[in-house]
Parts: C-alpha cells; sequence; structure tokens
C-alpha cells in the first residue's frame, strides 16, 4: 500500500469499537478510508449508518477483491480466527483488536503474514490506546531492552482502585467495569488474568521474539485476592496491581508472568488508576520510559484501529526484528520470586513449597507468610490456586539466585486480619 492508496474497508462488528470507528473515519478525509461493508450477527437492531452498508455475510467481505482492508473488531475468539485467517489468505491487510484470538494463535499468525506477504496490525490489542507494540517493535529494536512492568488490563485496574479508594465490594466494582463497556462478555477472563497473559503473549514476541502459548506463562489474577490482603498492603506502603512482567535475566533468557504485586505508594505504577494502564519499560540507555493511557473501552480501542489504519496507508507492518533477524529470546522457568501468601487456618501452611521462609505470622483464622518460591512451584498451581489463597508479590520481587538466610520472623497478626473477602 502506498500513501495514495485508497483503503476500501471491511468491518466485522459493530459495537462500539466498530461505531466509533465508522462515526470517525466519515470525519476524517486525511486518511482516505471508507468503510464500504460492515459483517453483523444481528441485522434485526437499530443502527446509525446506512441499512445499505450492513449484511450478515462473511463473504460479502472476505470473497470481495474490491475490498483491501479487513478490520475485524468482533468479541467472538473463534470466528474472529476464521476471518482474519481468511483474509489473510486471501492477501488483504487486516487489522485485528481481539488479544485472545491473537495470542492463541500467534505461530500461525506469524506465518501466514509471511507466507502471504500480508500486514496484519493489531496495536489495540495491548493496552487499547497507549501504543506499546510499536514501541517495543521500532524503538526497542536493538537487544538493549532490559524488560517492561505494566498495568494491561483495565478492568481489574477499575475493581482494584474501587476497592482501595472508595471501599467499594468486588461484585459492584465488577458491575461498574462491565456496564462502563470495560469488562470482557466473559470477565473472568480479566479477573483470572487471562486477559493480561495474552496481551503478555502478544507484548513478548515484538520485545523478545518469544512465541510462546499464554497457558503456559505463570498468571493468576485478582481473584483470590482477600480484603485482609487490601489492608495489609496499606500499612506497608503499597497499593496492589495486577502486573503483566518480563524481564532478561542474567543467563540472557526471559522471566515473564502476570501476577499481583504490591506497588509503592510512590512507584510511577501507583496512580494508574480505573481503566487506565500503564507500562513501564527499562532499557540500558533510556532507563525508564513510562507510557500510560485509557486501557480500555471502545473510543480509547477505536482509537488504536484508527492508527493501525493510518500506518497501512504508508506500507507499515509488524517485521517481528526480534524473531526473524536476532536470536528470539527464550523464556526461563528457572527464577525464585519474593512472595506475600495467605492461607486460611494455621495448620495447614506448605512450608515445603517455599525455597525459604522470612517471615511467618497467624491470626489463628489466617496465616501469612513472605517467603522466596522458585517458580517450578507456582507453576503447579495445585497447591496455591484456590478460593482460600492469595499471592502477592513484593516490589522487585524476581530473584535469579537464593539470598543468603536471614532470620525468621514470627509474629501475630494485627486483630483486623479476619477472612474477609472481597
Ligand atoms: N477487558 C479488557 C480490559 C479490555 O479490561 O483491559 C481492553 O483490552
Amino acid at each position: 500500500m502506498s500513501k495514495t492508496t485508497q483503503l476500501h474497508i471491511g468491518l466485522f462488528g459493530f459495537g462500539t469499537v466498530g461505531e466509533g470507528l465508522y462515526q470517525v473515519l466519515r470525519h476524517t478525509p486525511t486518511l482516505k478510508g471508507e468503510i464500504k461493508k460492515v459483517v453483523i450477527k444481528h441485522p434485526e437492531k437499530t443502527r446509525n449508518a446506512p441499512a445499505g452498508l450492513f449484511t450478515t455475510e462473511a463473504a460479502a467481505i472476505l470473497d470481495n477483491d474490491d475490498l483491501n482492508v479487513v478490520v475485524e473488531l468482533i468479541d467472538d475468539a473463534d470466528a474472529a480466527y476464521h476471518i482474519v485467517k481468511t483474509a489473510l489468505q486471501r492477501g488483504k491487510a487486516t487489522v485485528s483488536a481481539n488479544k485472545k484470538m491473537i495470542a492463541e494463535h500467534l505461530p500461525e499468525l506469524l506465518e501466514l503474514q509471511r507466507i502471504h506477504n500480508v500486514p496484519f496490525l493489531y496495536e489495540s490489542a495491548a493496552c487499547a490506546s497507549i501504543p506499546v507494540i510499536r514501541n517495543l517493535e521500532e524503538y526497542y529494536d536493538n537487544d538493549l531492552l532490559h524488560g517492561f512492568q505494566g498495568i494491561v488490563n483495565g478492568s481489574t485496574n477499575y475493581i482494584l482502585t474501587k476497592i482501595a479508594t472508595e471501599g467499594m465490594s468486588f461484585p459492584d466494582a465488577l458491575q461498574q467495569a462491565q456496564e462502563a463497556g470495560f469488562a470482557e462478555s466473559d470477565p473472568s477472563l480479566d479477573v483470572n488474568g487471562i486477559d493480561a497473559v495474552n496481551k503478555l503473549a502478544i507484548l513478548l514476541v515484538h520485545a523478545y521474539g518469544i512465541v510462546s502459548n499464554p497457558q503456559a506463562i505463570l498468571h493468576t489474577g485478582i481473584q483470590h485476592l482477600q480484603s485482609a490482603d487490601a489492608i495489609v498492603a496499606r500499612e506497608k506502603g503499597y497499593v496492589i496491581k495486577l502486573i503483566a512482567q518480563a524481564r532478561k535475566l542474567e543467563n540472557g533468557k526471559v522471566a515473564a508472568f502476570v501476577m499481583p504485586q504490591f506497588v509503592p505508594t510512590g512507584h510511577l505504577l501507583a496512580p494508574v488508576s480505573n481503566e487506565y494502564n500503564g507500562v513501564i519499560i527499562e532499557s540500558s540507555l533510556a532507563e525508564n520510559q513510562f507510557f500510560y493511557g485509557k486501557g480500555a473501552g471502545g473510543v480509547a480501542t477505536a482509537s488504536a484501529v484508527l492508527s493501525d489504519l493510518s500506518a497501512l496507508r504508508y506500507g507499515y507492518r509488524y517485521e517481528y526484528k526480534k524473531r526473524y533477524d536476532q536470536a528470539p529470546g527464550e523464556l526461563s522457568n528457572d527464577f525464585y520470586l519474593r512472595v506475600y501468601m495467605s492461607f486460611e487456618g494455621v495448620g495447614d501452611v506448605p512450608y515445603s513449597q517455599f525455597a525459604k521462609v522470612e517471615e511467618w505470622s497467624s491470626t489463628g483464622h489466617r496465616s501469612t507468610v513472605t517467603g522466596i518460591v522458585h517458580v517450578s512451584k507456582l507453576l503447579d498451581t495445585s497447591w496455591w490456586q484456590n478460593a482460600q489463597t492469595s499471592v502477592i508479590l513484593y516490589p522487585d520481587a524476581i530473584l535469579e539466585t537464593l539470598p543468603a538466610a536471614r532470620e525468621t520472623t514470627i509474629q501475630t497478626l494485627p486483630h483486623h486480619f479476619a477472612n474477609l473477602k472481597f
């Protein structure tokens, strides 16, 4: 495509993002793009666009040689996969916002782009409005990248913010996130950290050339946090955030995971509230760069889709340089994490899972442990993934080797530490 190419767009989905994109394109003549056809699922709905634009037939776009761009903005990841695959096979430049579909089919999607020599852009699939993919792909087109850490899911950040600042209950905060259009149609994808790990998997290919099944990456969400954890965080001068991170280790491999983490109140990520996302990218020369912006919602997502469309016009495509032109990175399963864990009861704390216990305390109802766990113990989820157990990382949680022994502290917890659920 060149700057003079007109984008004749076939759009799948006319929800908040799709309609927002349609309206914006009508008022952005400089983009030289027009939505010519829109495939929808429910023709009975009244829509704010000419009726002739709509069809329920995917073939009206995919078999139409006059359309050179496909934009896929539907919720159903399986249907999205078939649309994107067919569009790429037919040589159409394609834009998608479906992070689940992209993360789950990355190897094949990379191959389709290569075989059919066609661009596939998805900036909106990670952190919505924040151009983090293009930054990792272009600005950090070198081996200076130490790592990145960030809040990449707006819904869980919204819930954590409402609980911490307004004392709202978990279900009420989730309902608000759903009503505002931030949450996935299946909100367990947000709450359980799956949306965040899908985004992490997408970022890893651009940051380090790593293609990984997202399910194989250590992840959990905010589903098992206890309200007492928020009290402990406050007392320690922390806020709890769900953080996705990746860090290059001394041995050249990459530690990557999604976990709740204590963030010091003076840290750049601490004030990132509600549906906003924030990502810190650390490199040798630039040191820390901080990206902040809306991470969920129709308009924020449409903004990134629009940017992808505009990038298509100057021939932009992801080159996956770190995968194809450099030695691709490799995930490590050999590092330690400093964690805070709370368990129901006193007698059943699984001490043998810890490489070191640094602090232990109990109220009689619950026990908490600060300790160091090898990542392989956490990849086995059978002992810690349950509703009674919470796990929160300490700041700078990654340890490549076990620190020297320090005395274990045993305390009785303050009275308010009861087993209160969000
Ligand atoms: N459900 C997602 C989130 C939407 O809350 O971040 C944006 O990807």
